[in-house]
């Protein structure tokens, strides 16, 4: 069951917390489709709610799935519910980021190997180390991420493109590509952060841009499709993304959109980087075919976009870009460049 809470407006909510009042533990999310307008939460109590928020989500991005994943296991356990059958309700949820498997399967394997009492709160304990571990890894891409923004584009003074939403909202900390983005813009070297609408969810309008607002960047929103104007115009220095799944041969899944972006990187001589922790690779894809992409519903294309009643709509939430296209890809472990199946091995440690 999922209840709601409405707080006092701009009042600064974390992405997911977790929280046990008298009546069990619960997983509270900030109710990310009721964003930028409103910051609701979202109290799961259990896991068929936390599986309904993942699916319309209410909370998304890769890194944040992992740690729904690992606190719905806790919840489970917590809660007296069928471990096993939680966690695997919980990896089925949404197919493409590999986050979220991981998280499950982290939380579920303390619950396994944990002293008889005791497996609830290894659970627990195993998702709040992941969250930990989260916050760590997003300071260090942040460090990674710009230091090499200098050495791709000399002089400093960025103007940034990004596609969909990267930053505290999809993190256990400061996020992946927006987390770069914010240190950037901390160290006085952000000159235009352009910010992708992200068609048909809008994650780019209604997420990034409110992050960027209450970071106080300097950012403008535009339409996906206006992109191409501004790499003709020569107002984008560097690309920066992030991924849901990244292939062992580096080939990564992200936001539908992003593989046109890096195709007109590349023909405009732009650098075109993603960032993404190592528990977004997944060493057991090989390459991007075998990336599942989820295909969404198509109402919400013709929701968005007034089309005759009864039209059909291709609803993609990813795509894959060949790892050709990629500049970089930064992690908390170091730069993988160029992208390879043995770079990017070589960071997975
Ligand atoms: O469908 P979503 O909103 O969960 O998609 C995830 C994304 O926001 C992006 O593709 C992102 O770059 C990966 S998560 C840091």
């Amino acid at each position: 069951m999922a209840d709601q809470a409405t707080r006092a407006e701009n009042a600064a909510l974390p992405a997911l917390r977790w929280a046990e009042p008298p009546e069990g533990p619960v997983l509270v999310l900030l109710d990310q489709t009721r964003l930028p307008h409103e910051e609701v939460e979202l109290v799961c109590t259990d896991v068929h709610a936390l599986v309904a928020a993942i699916r319309s989500l209410a909370v998304r991005g890769a890194p944040l799935l992992g740690l729904a994943g690992a606190y719905g296991v806790a919840l489970a356990a917590g809660r007296g519910y069928d471990v096993e059958e939680a966690a695997e309700l919980l990896s089925q949820a949404r197919p493409t980021a590999v986050n979220l498997s991981y998280g499950v399967r982290r939380a579920l394997e303390a619950h396994r190997k944990a002293e008889p009492g005791q497996a609830a709160a290894a659970a627990l304990a195993e998702a709040r180390a992941l969250h930990a571990e989260d916050a760590v890894a997003s300071r260090a891409m942040a460090e990674h991420g710009s230091r090499l923004l200098g050495e791709l584009v000399p002089g400093g003074g960025f103007r940034l493109l990004t596609h969909c939403n990267t930053g505290a909202l999809v993190s256990g900390g400061e996020g992946t590509a927006l987390g770069v983005v914010l240190a950037v813009h901390r160290a006085g070297g952000l000159r235009r952060l352009w910010v992708d609408e992200t068609r048909p969810l809008l994650q780019g309008a209604r997420l990034t841009a409110y992050e960027a607002a209450r970071a106080g960047m300097p950012y403008t929103l535009l339409s996906d499709n206006a992109a191409g104007s501004l790499f003709t115009g020569g107002e984008v220095d560097a690309v920066l993304v992030g991924a849901d799944r990244i292939a062992a041969d580096g080939s990564t899944a992200n936001k539908v959109g992003t593989y046109p972006l890096a195709v007109l990187a590349r023909y405009h001589h732009v650098p075109f980087v993603v960032v993404a922790p190592t528990t977004t690779v997944d060493l057991d894809t090989p390459d991007g075919a075998s990336i599942e992409v989820e295909q969404r519903a198509g109402s919400e294309v013709t929701d968005l976009a007034p089309s005759p009643l009864g039209t059909q709509a291709y609803n993609p939430a990813f795509d894959v870009t060949p790892p050709e296209l990629i500049t970089a890809i930064v992690t908390e472990n170091g730069v993988v460049s160029p992208v390879t199946a043995e770079t990017l091995a070589a960071v997975c440690r």
